[in-house]
């Protein structure tokens, strides 16, 4: 087993940073140690195998995006990103741990939907994986599924209220599914937007011939969003089920979420950089079908409105806890292009899993969050939210040796064939220019990424049996 010292940086955590040297002995982390350690009276630098300078840099727990959809098949293709280009792009971006979504469909058994996750993934991956489990079909045999895949270390399972006859459940469903969540220690993770009431809304704008990317943005309007956040929030009240909101991207659903957590309820919410920094006007309004690239679930919302600074500030009152990327890329030539002359039929997705740390960066430069709030958001709190704090999102003896050095002076100019290792044909992110650097990542002891090179290995990335969420009220 290989020694690794990384000397000399600032060790970031999400309750404070300190001067100190990381001690790395094989996968794991050993020690945290003050700059300059010696160990029996030599230089600590001369005894180990690799030293690896920090000077001047971050050093912190490698990203954890907690939803992710490689190869998922969806709109009628599938998206572009592979598991072991989606995990290779990750690792350019300072993620260390993927949590995907495998799918069940009504009428499929629910293990069939995991195998099949577990097979595309296997001995594919740069970097370590987990999964949810959507559940797209509520009957006897799914509940049951639930329950058994807890012991398999899937612990948690995302419902739809979106997408009639793709992977949409009625409120029953829903209830039930949260029952059963309640009484197994599960995570409901819910897609919160009123499919149905959004679906008519699409047939009248088609039918009034107004077809462009924008529309999506327009028939899928915040009210919609903000209804489903607060029928799940009672849903899972009534059950006692914890409720994890992906993508939340309204300031009115922001706000229900808020309220539900000032009541003292297990209710938690995502945001993914997209409703951070993009929006309906500038991106899904762009000229001609350019706006395709934009089109996802929930929609990028007005600027005008304010919901981008409202999930700003959601992020720095605790009352959105996680940024995942929601990463799901489609390219434009024969993927995005299905939409052409209808909206409606352009897949949903972007690709942002390289990105994430570096855009989230962003508001640590801007003031908007702390350098800590930064790695609580992309490391600490999904690896506590889905269980897998202690190995993952945090520098600490005995955790994974999952490190990224970030250099807060360097530079990334994002833009497709620049900085751009995602299988897709251009960048959702084309032009953001980026204060600060991924410089070397390091996954379970190895490296991955350094002096510009990958240096990882497809196949490294093992599966991670999750337990329960770890951040309950
Ligand atoms: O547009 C999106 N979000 N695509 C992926 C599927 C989902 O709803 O998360
Ligand atoms: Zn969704
Ligand atoms: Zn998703």
């Amino acid at each position: 087993m290989s020694t690794t010292l990384i000397t000399g940086g600032t060790v970031v955590s999400a309750t404070g940073r300190r001067q100190a040297d990381v001690l790395v002995d094989g996968e794991r982390i050993v020690a945290l140690l003050e700059p300059g350690s010696t160990l029996l009276g030599s230089d600590l630098r001369t005894t180990v195998d690799t030293v690896i300078d920090a000077t001047g840099r971050y050093v912190i727990p490698g990203g954890v995006d907690a939803h992710t959809h490689m190869e998922m098949p969806f709109g009628g293709t599938s998206a572009s990103d592979t598991f072991e280009t989606g995990t290779t792009a990750a690792a350019w971006g300072g993620t260390t741990t993927i949590i995907d979504f495998a799918i069940q469909r009504f009428g499929e058994r629910v293990q069939d939907g995991l195998a099949t996750w577990h097979e595309k993934a296997a001995g594919n991956c740069a970097i370590d994986y987990g999964f949810h489990q959507i559940i797209g079909g509520v009957d006897e045999d799914a509940l049951q599924a639930m329950d058994e895949l807890i012991g398999e270390g899937i612990t948690s399972f995302k419902l739809f209220m979106a997408y009639p006859g793709v992977f949409y459940s009625t409120d029953d469903q829903i209830l039930r599914a949260m029952q059963t969540a309640a009484g197994n220690g599960a995570t409901i993770m819910m897609h919160a937007e009123n499919g149905p009431a959004i679906d008519a809304l699409v047939a009248q704008h088609l039918a009034r011939g107004e077809t462009t990317p924008y529309y999506h943005g327009v028939s899928r309007p915040w009210q919609l969003e903000e209804e489903a956040t607060h029928r799940a929030i009672m849903l899972a009240d009534l059950t006692g089920a914890p409720l994890y909101v992906v993508h939340v991207s309204a300031k009115q659903a922001i706000a229900q979420i808020a309220a539900a957590r000032n009541a003292g309820k297990n209710v938690f919410a995502e945001t993914c950089p997209q409703y951070l920094y993009l929006s309906l006007e500038e991106q899904l309004g762009a000229p001609g079908f350019e706006g395709a690239k934009w089109v996802c679930s929930t929609p990028l919302r007005a600027r005008a409105e304010g919901h981008q600074d409202e999930m700003w500030l959601a992020l720095r009152t605790n009352d959105a806890q996680v940024v995942s990327t929601d990463h799901c890329p489609f390219c434009m030539k024969d993927q995005k292009e299905l939409g052409l002359g209808n909206f409606s039929k352009i897949p949903n997705g972007i690709g942002s899993v390289e990105h994430r740390m570096d855009l989230l960066y962003q508001g640590v430069v801007d003031g908007r969050i702390s350098l800590e709030r930064w790695v609580e958001l992309c490391s600490t709190t999904p690896a506590r939210m889905f269980g897998l704090y202690g190995r993952k999102g945090v520098i600490e003896p005995g955790a994974d040796a999952d490190v990224v050095i970030y250099d807060p002076n360097g530079h990334t100019s994002i833009g497709y064939g620049k900085t751009h290792h995602m299988n897709m044909d251009h960048s959702a992110w084309e032009g953001f220019e980026i204060d600060g650097h991924v410089d070397t990542v390091i996954s379970r002891g190895t490296l991955v990424i350094d002096d510009g090179a990958f240096r990882g290995r497809i196949g490294h990335g093992q599966f991670l049996k999750r337990g329960l969420s770890q951040y309950l009220l």
